[in-house]
């Protein structure tokens, strides 16, 4: 593939961040991104990586009307000797294009995704934070640009990778978050768009976030849509309960909830220190009882942005429900400092999961 380095005038990068401290998420630019358009039905050659600035579109742009928009979200680890660790990047681009199927959005090369974002990390490299807990969050991202007002696919596509340097998701760090379960909203039906990372399924489910936070959660934890009883995911994570010893977690066959690389590296982990691990329905009223009678010993979250978030409390039908007198669990605990130090590069990878950026 070829790309074209538009230069950056001297005066023209950012300065940099000063602590590494109050990174927030997601909030930081960097000086750069890349960008690939797509039109005449292929991508077009060259890719361009150039300074990050505003991209202009057309008011009747399709993607503003009708929502064709998918993203990832990734991240790259700095190590101690410097370098940047991604963390299984070829499940995300098979996401990435399973997203783009379902909205009708031209499939991306493999390739070009992993040059592409391998190219823009050696330049950004220095926007990396070094702690532990920080990262460089990365966002590759397809718009379909082609204006025209009438409801129907794109033919012109724009993908992007933009670069943030983030610290922590949850300013609990590794500690219990309080979730609210969604008694009146739902987030994605079986036939719908729920495993798809496309912005409609965010968008539609601030409503319900929002209401939460005002009441003082981190999350809200959504049921299924046809009977409000099984547990699904939990806003930017999947969600695993600790249930007469058995790890749970939801299914991914009725296609409503995202195919996390967390979940499925989570699972891998949890089998290899011996756990059985269900990737089966279970339901709130069922969990809730065991809350009480001590069935339910664990309870967390699993995804990039937070990595692993023990869960401490559920507020359901009026009530608080609190799991495990507020504390973190032994198998979250474990599966965090196995998964953390695999990604920083602490500990020996023995699946080949990391790909390094020199
Ligand atoms: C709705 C939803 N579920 C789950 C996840 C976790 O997925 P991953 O582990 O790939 O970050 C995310 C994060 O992207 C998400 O947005």
């Amino acid at each position: 593939m070829k790309i074209n380095f538009q230069p950056i005038a001297e005066s023209e990068f950012k300065s940099k961040y000063e602590s590494e401290d109050n990174l927030g998420f997601g909030k930081i630019p960097t000086d750069r991104m890349f960008i690939l358009e797509y039109r005449n039905n292929a991508w077009q050659e060259p890719a361009i990586i150039k300074k990050w600035e505003p991209i202009s579109l057309d008011p009747s742009a399709i993607c503003l009307h009708y929502g064709q928009t998918i993203f990832e979200g990734q991240k790259a680890y700095r190590t101690e000797d410097g370098h940047l660790n991604l963390f299984r990047p070829d499940r995300n681009i098979t996401r990435f294009n399973k997203s783009a199927k379902r909205m009708m959005m031209p499939e991306i090369d493999p390739e070009i995704y992993m040059t592409g974002l391998k190219e823009l990390l050696k330049l950004e490299k220095d926007w990396a934070p070094k702690s532990v807990g920080s990262s460089l969050y990365i966002r590759p991202t397809m718009i379909g640009t082609e204006p025209g007002l009438g409801a129907r696919p794109s033919n012109q596509y724009l993908f992007y990778i933009i670069l943030s340097p983030s610290g922590p998701y949850f300013p609990e760090g590794f500690n219990c978050i309080k979730i609210l379960v969604s008694e009146k909203y739902i987030r994605a039906a079986p036939g719908g768009v729920g495993y798809a990372k496309t912005g409609g399924n965010y968008g539609a489910s601030f409503l319900m976030t929002s209401e939460a936070e005002k009441l003082g959660f981190s999350q809200v934890l959504w049921l299924d849509a046809i009977h409000k009883r099984f547990m699904e995911e939990v806003g930017t994570m999947n969600i695993f309960f600790v249930y007469n010893d058995v790890i749970h977690t939801a299914p991914l066959d009725p296609g409503t909830i995202l195919a996390g690389v967390t979940r499925e590296s989570v699972i891998q982990i949890a089998k290899d220190f011996g756990y059985t691990v269900k990737e089966e329905m279970l339901a709130i009223d069922d969990l809730i009882e065991g809350i009480y009678n001590g069935k339910v010993t664990e309870a967390f979250g699993t995804g990039t942005a937070a990595s692993i978030a023990p869960v401490g409390s559920l507020f359901y039908q009026n009530k608080e429900h609190v799991i495990n007198n507020f504390q973190n669990g032994e198998i979250s605990t474990k599966l965090y400092e196995r998964l953390i130090g695999i990604q920083y590069g602490l500990i020996e990878d023995p699946y080949g999961w990391i790909v390094r950026v020199p």
